[in-house]
């Protein structure tokens, strides 16, 4: 093993650069982007639509490559490991939340939470999971299906399937963009916890200041390319912080 250095970072991208197509039709969704995601911490990303948070998430997590730049979870540089590798990392060391719940609809509350453990052959820690029922406050709907549920509450289902394998990093792609306030809150709430209690790290896209104000800290994107970084967020002065990007036109470079 290598030495850690001091401050642990779960998940880290630098000089990220991601092209979707090529020639003149590619777009630029990353620009060279470089942030750390320091672990047990909870982190959100902000940025105006197209801006690339969904597109870094993805990268981050595995799900997707880079053009060039490198990612990495804990130590590990994502792009040095060959597919059966990258899977059982994700697998091992990764959770995700996407914003349409991605819950399967025949299964119950309890096979969707224990699925990522199933697939990967019935090991995992039942304990652990038992206990994420009652964090997620679902212990009285676990042998509903999906459709029974509310979605704030298949949201929570989501939630504790994306800890149930002990992940490292969870990452959630606008988590709270399909709910009620209240709903929303619930999930925020939980997703808080997960990160503090657990000292497990959450890295979370949203829109709302009042969500991104749940963070430790929030990170701005714009055009591709990482614009400021905001410790203690508040709801007002994320709020402020959006304004700015407002009144900035995209720029689209000269053509
Ligand atoms: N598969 C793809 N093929 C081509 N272009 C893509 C693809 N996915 C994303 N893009 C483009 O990359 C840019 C960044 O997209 P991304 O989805 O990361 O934005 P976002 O910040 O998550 O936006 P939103 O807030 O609307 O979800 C956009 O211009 C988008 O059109
Ligand atoms: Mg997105």
């Amino acid at each position: 093993m290598t030495a850690t250095t001091t401050v642990r970072t779960a998940a880290r991208v630098v000089d990220a650069v991601k092209v979707y197509g090529s020639g003149d039709t590619g777009v630029r969704a990353l620009d060279g982007v470089s942030v750390d995601f320091p672990a047990g911490r909870f982190t959100a990303i902000m940025g105006p639509s197209g801006s690339g948070k969904s597109t870094l998430m993805h990268c981050a997590a595995g799900l997707d490559s880079l053009t060039s730049g490198a990612a990495y979870i804990g130590g590990t540089d994502l792009g040095s490991l060959d597919d059966r590798r990258l899977t059982l990392l994700r697998r091992d060391r990764v959770g995700f939340v996407f914003q349409a719940f991605n819950l399967v609809p025949t299964l119950t509350v309890a096979e969707n939470i224990t699925l990522p453990l199933d697939l990967a052959g019935g090991g995992g820690d039942r304990e652990w999971v038992d206990a994420l029922v009652d964090v997620v406050g679902l212990r009285d709907r676990l042998h509903h299906r999906p459709t029974e549920l509310s979605g704030g509450q298949q949201q929570r289902v989501a939630v504790a399937r994306a800890f149930a394998g002990q992940p490292d990093v969870v990452f959630a792609d606008e988590p709270t963009g399909n709910l009620d306030s209240r709903s929303g809150e619930e999930v925020l709430g939980l997703l808080g916890r997960a990160a503090r209690q657990t000292s497990r790290t959450v890295v979370m896209v949203t829109h709302d200041p009042v969500a991104a104000a749940h963070a430790d800290e929030v990170v701005f994107l714009a055009d591709g390319r990482l614009v400021d970084r905001m410790e203690s967020p508040t709801a007002d002065k994320v709020l402020d912080r959006m304004k700015a990007f407002e009144v900035t036109p995209r720029t689209e470079g000269p053509s």
